[in-house]
């Protein structure tokens, strides 16, 4: 069911992950995947594109509907079929929600984050206040004391990433229902990005923010679970009907419209490709064990509960493994992307075959163990 891309046809498939990187080393940096796209959605695409399906797109109802019907069956949660609005991305949605439905003063971004956060917060001309994790913490953690002192101190936007890159968190309800006592008390609205929601992994449940938080602005694609980034298809879901009609009300140029591929591939996902998610999901459950045994000693993970993204603390080896691992052919994101100055992270990628994974980490603990500790660069 789930296919895998051969070097060279990944090379040709994934231009910006592959191509981007030197030849002879290895990809495992950007959130794309090594996988062929699911044979539904190839196929609904083909159609579309053969049936000269490219005109402006319609007004996305079935989108919504599709994904009310992935809510109910994997998470238990009735959404109505209206509550989704199309737009282009999850960042372009994130930018629209903040300039249409947010109140203003500063936004709250927990690092370490997915860099775009910071900088959808300066696009839209707002104050940035982040609340940084610790690294030492034993659980990645909502800091809820700073979250509390930056809306004490005017912040009135809470930036959610639920689960979250690149911490692998699947938030659990209590967590989630703790920030929304703390939210409602400011006033504060949050805007959740969901992206990573198909792909939590066994032993962890994902909750939809909106379950405790009705206020919440929800952001989604189906876009990073089925590895189709290009179609540029994403929703805003939002239970307050008045909500709905000023996104819909926007001028064109305000909306960055959706397009009608990206609609086409994101219904067809959400509501034909259970099958292959499941066979996505083993995959990663079982490329998640392999990183577990292969780590070297020193190396500190945290239980990684969703997303196909390791959050890998290697202080203990080097100040700066992304170097080290480029220098065995292996190519990583380094944690100072997701949290200024932070020395020894890195976020490995781990959605492509056993037998690559195996020699990325061969590769990645060659080089470690075999470099000085702690001051390498
Ligand atoms: C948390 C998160 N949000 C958004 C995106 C990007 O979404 P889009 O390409 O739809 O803007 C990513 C991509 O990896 C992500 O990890």
């Amino acid at each position: 069911m789930l296919r895998d891309l051969s070097d060279d046809q990944a090379r040709t498939a994934l231009p910006f992950k592959w191509g981007a990187t030197e030849p002879g080393v290895l990809p495992a940096w950007v959130a794309e995947m090594d996988f062929r796209l699911a044979e539904p959605i190839e196929d609904a695409l083909v159609r579309a594109v053969r049936g000269s399906a490219l005109g402006y797109p319609p007004p996305a109802d079935g989108l919504g509907t599709a994904f009310a019907g992935f809510a109910q069956r994997h998470w238990s949660w009735r959404v109505p079929d209206d509550a989704s609005v199309a737009t282009g991305g999850v960042m372009s949605g994130i930018r629209l929600a903040l300039e249409a439905l947010c109140p203003a003063g500063p936004v709250v971004v927990p690092q370490p984050c997915y860099p775009p956060f910071r900088d959808v917060v300066a696009v839209t001309g707002r104050e940035l206040v982040t609340v940084d994790l610790d690294p030492d913490a034993d659980v990645a953690t909502l800091d809820l004391a700073a979250i509390e002192a930056a809306f004490a101190a005017g912040a009135r936007t809470f930036l959610l990433c639920n689960p979250h890159n690149p911490l692998g968190r699947a938030w659990t309800r209590s967590e989630l229902e703790a920030l929304a006592e703390l939210t409602g008390r400011y006033g504060v609205r949050v805007v959740s990005d969901e992206i990573h929601a198909p792909l939590v992994l066994p032993g962890a449940t994902f909750t939809p923010y909106l379950t405790v938080d009705q206020s919440a602005v929800m952001v989604t694609s189906a876009s990073k679970s089925f590895n189709m980034p290009a179609v540029h298809g994403a929703q805003l879901v939002l239970l307050d009907p008045a909500d709905r009609e000023r996104v819909r009300a926007l001028p064109v140029p305000a909306q960055n419209t959706w397009s009608s591929l990206g609609v086409v591939a994101g219904e067809v996902a959400w509501r034909d490709c259970d099958e292959w998610l499941a066979a996505l999901v083993e995959r990663l459950d079982r490329n998640r064990a392999l990183l577990a045994d292969e780590l070297p000693p020193k190396a500190r993970m945290r239980p990684l509960e969703a997303t196909y993204l390791a959050w890998l603390d290697l202080r203990a080896y080097a100040a700066d493994p992304c170097a080290v691992a480029l220098r065995h052919g292996v190519r990583l994101a380094p944690g100072g992307d997701y949290q200024p100055g932070l020395p020894g992270h890195v976020r490995l990628n781990l959605a492509t075959s056993a037998d690559r994974l195996a020699e990325i980490l061969h590769r990645l603990v060659t080089g470690l163990t075999t470099s000085g500790t702690g001051t390498d660069t």
